[in-house]
């Protein structure tokens, strides 16, 4: 593979792995949301694969939509001081939304987007996250729909990055930086 790099280490959620648990997922929220299908919020830049994988595991007219944060911080850990790079273009009041993140590491992002958020009004607010790290939140996020639980290292791959670089390795890898 053209990506040959010391740091690139193994593989700790595979394609086949990830394929399996997003079905669930959907049907999940298929079984959920059927009276009321949901506006789902794509966090930028890392959710966009597991977003794109998961609207075509849910069988509802559902709608999407894009916002794009950046945390202040090292590229490794956040500072839990989020800056807003893209709004959204659709209204959440009255709306049934879903936050779909990448990660949910110490929570303080999730914690400002639901602040954000909730006071939009929508009719309800829930978050699916595909990966969440086992045992840094400072408080317990309240996730209706995970993907998988990790350990607290660090990894790139399908949408996570390092340096904006790996986004589009198609499974998920350690990265020993
Ligand atoms: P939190 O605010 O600490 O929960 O961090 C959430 C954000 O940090 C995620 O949306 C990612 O952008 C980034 N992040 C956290 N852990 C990782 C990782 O292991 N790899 C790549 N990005 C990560
Ligand atoms: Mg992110």
């Amino acid at each position: 593979m053209a990506m040959e790099d010391p740091h690139l280490g193994k593989v700790v959620i595979s394609t086949e792995e990830l394929q399996a648990r997003i079905g669930e997922l959907g049907a999940e929220i298929t079984a959920d949301y059927a009276d009321r299908p949901p506006l789902l919020v794509c966090i930028l830049k890392g959710a966009f694969p597991f977003l794109a994988d998961l609207v075509r595991a849910i069988d509802l007219p559902v709608e999407i939509d894009f916002m794009a944060v950046s945390s202040y911080g090292s590229s490794t850990k956040t500072s839990g001081i989020v800056r807003i790079v893209k709004d959204l273009d659709a209204e959440l009041k009255g709306r049934h939304v879903i936050i779909v993140e990448d990660v949910v590491d110490s929570g303080l992002t999730l914690g400002y987007l639901r602040r954000n958020l909730g006071v939009r009004e929508p009719a309800s607010l829930e978050v699916c996250t595909l990966l969440v790290k086992e045992g840094l939140q400072r408080v317990d996020p309240d996730l209706a729909y995970v993907g998988f639980r990790i350990p607290p290292d660090f990894v790139i791959g399908y949408g996570l990055d390092v340096g904006e670089k790996y986004r589009n390795l198609p499974d998920i890898r350690l990265y020993e930086g």
